[in-house]
């Protein structure tokens, strides 16, 4: 079989890494992939926007399925494009892909299917929002309501911050059009968990749990960035929890899907807040976490692709979907001043030292032989352990050996840090 995956991240080297355990796949192609991800498929010079060219790829090379890793071509609307020419896609349609692309979409249909979240009000124009500064007090979450790269959000201490994050989003556009619309939401203070689904029209199957690291510094300080870290399971994530998930959470979610007419097929993306009033939605994404991913699937004992195809068939309650007992801890190896300016190009070395972690490249690429780095998330460092602590040791363990200049990585990811 031949697998076309879409993306040039970590999340796609784990998924093709993982998709190559499957022996009847001989071939993956990656759009454009990245320099570790040229080891395990065939990366071709194709942007994981440009909808039109894959296609046209796709169709070219009678791929049997397009795997689709970011949010960005499922919200163009690439996978109901695929299935118009007859390509099997793994990924939301456009219509369910608002889920992640407006968060005022979320928010509605999380409000008209009584799911918990956080009380919200919506802003389209600037002065309104300026006088409703402190809504809810301090601190005060605002959100842009499109796709900005998991950087769309501030959490301002106070109204001076407010302001200026409003007129950034609204006036200077900083995000583009993503911030043409405000989403204003209540502080929710807790831990936070990430609970990726398999979907499909007729069920929500739970992945094993992971915990992200969002903030750019230890002890969840500095700014929001892709996810510096993962681990999985969640230490928070209790079967109770996991009960009161499912109850309150993903199970009327899967019903508003149906009553909305919405069929969704693909990876949903929880992020959740565990409250001291109980579990609440932060928000949905419908693509596999990054850097979630790289934990969760290393801890997947079933075949990846087997699940996959079940899901764009309506076949997932077919498969018994099994996951490692041993734990697995993952740390992001970030570019110097990542998320924001940071400099490419930048040699790395020490990979061949690694033992006992897999390295999943995030911005990576080969230039005249060598590996440089080239984004602002480079490698992901990924290790599996009997337990919790020895994931996290062997992982950090790794991490030390590898150098590229002006590297920095969080200390705490694997420890728990308390909001
Ligand atoms: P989002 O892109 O909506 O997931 O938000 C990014 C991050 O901002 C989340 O992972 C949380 O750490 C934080 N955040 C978002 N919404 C809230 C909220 N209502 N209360 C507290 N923190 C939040
Ligand atoms: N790690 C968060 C995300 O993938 O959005």
């Amino acid at each position: 079989m031949k697998i076309a995956v879409v993306g040039s991240g970590g999340r796609e080297h784990a998924i093709i890494w993982k998709l190559l355990e499957n022996k009847k796949i001989d071939k993956i192609f990656a759009l454009p992939g990245n320099g570790g991800i040229s080891q395990l498929a065939e990366c071709i010079d194709i942007g994981a926007d440009k909808i039109d060219e894959i296609c046209d790829f796709a169709e070219k090379e009678a791929v049997d399925m397009v795997v689709v890793g970011p949010e960005v071509p499922l919200a163009m609307g690439l996978v109901d494009m695929l299935n118009e020419r007859g390509i099997k896609a793994f990924g939301p349609d456009k219509n369910c892909a608002q889920l992640e692309a407006s968060k005022a979409f979320t928010k509605e249909f999380l409000e008209r299917h009584n799911i918990p979240t956080a009380r919200y009000k919506e802003y389209t124009e600037v002065e309104g929002l300026l006088s409703d500064i402190g809504i809810y007090g301090f601190p005060m979450v605002i959100k842009a309501d499109g796709l900005a790269s998991g950087k769309g959000v501030v959490i301002a201490e106070n109204a001076e911050d407010a302001e200026k994050a409003i007129r950034d989003m609204m006036e200077l556009k900083v995000f583009g059009d993503a911030g043409s619309k405000i989403v204003v939401e209540e502080y929710l203070s807790g831990i936070e968990a990430s609970c990726l689904c398999f979907v499909d029209e007729n069920s929500i199957v739970p992945m094993a749990s992971a915990q992200d690291y969002k903030r750019v510094f230890d002890g969840d300080k500095g700014l929001n960035t892709g996810g510096m870290g993962t681990y999985s399971p969640s230490l928070m994530f209790t079967d109770e929890i996991e009960k009161e998930v499912r109850e309150n959470i993903l199970e009327p979610t899967l019903a508003g899907f149906k009553k909305d007419g919405m069929k969704f097929k693909g990876v949903l993306f929880v992020g959740l807040m565990l409250t001291k009033d109980g579990v609440k939605v932060i928000e949905f994404n419908n693509r596999f976490g990054d850097p979630e991913t790289q934990s969760v699937l290393s801890r997947l004992d079933t075949d990846l692709y087997s699940i996959l195809d079940a899901v764009t068939e309506n076949r997932l309650s077919e498969i018994d979907i099994k996951w490692k007992e041993e734990r697995a801890v993952c740390v992001v190896m970030a570019s110097e001043g990542y998320p924001e300016e940071h400099p490419t190009g930048i040699e790395i070395t020490g990979l061949e030292d690694v033992e006992g972690a897999v390295v999943f490249h995030a911005g990576t690429k080969l230039s005249d032989g060598k590996l440089v780095t080239s984004g602002g998330r480079v490698l992901c460092v990924t290790s599996m352990g009997k337990t919790h602590d020895e994931a996290r040791a062997l992982a950090y363990k790794n991490v030390e050996k590898i150098q590229f200049k002006g590297a920095h990585y969080r200390k705490d990811i694997g420890l728990i840090i308390e909001k």
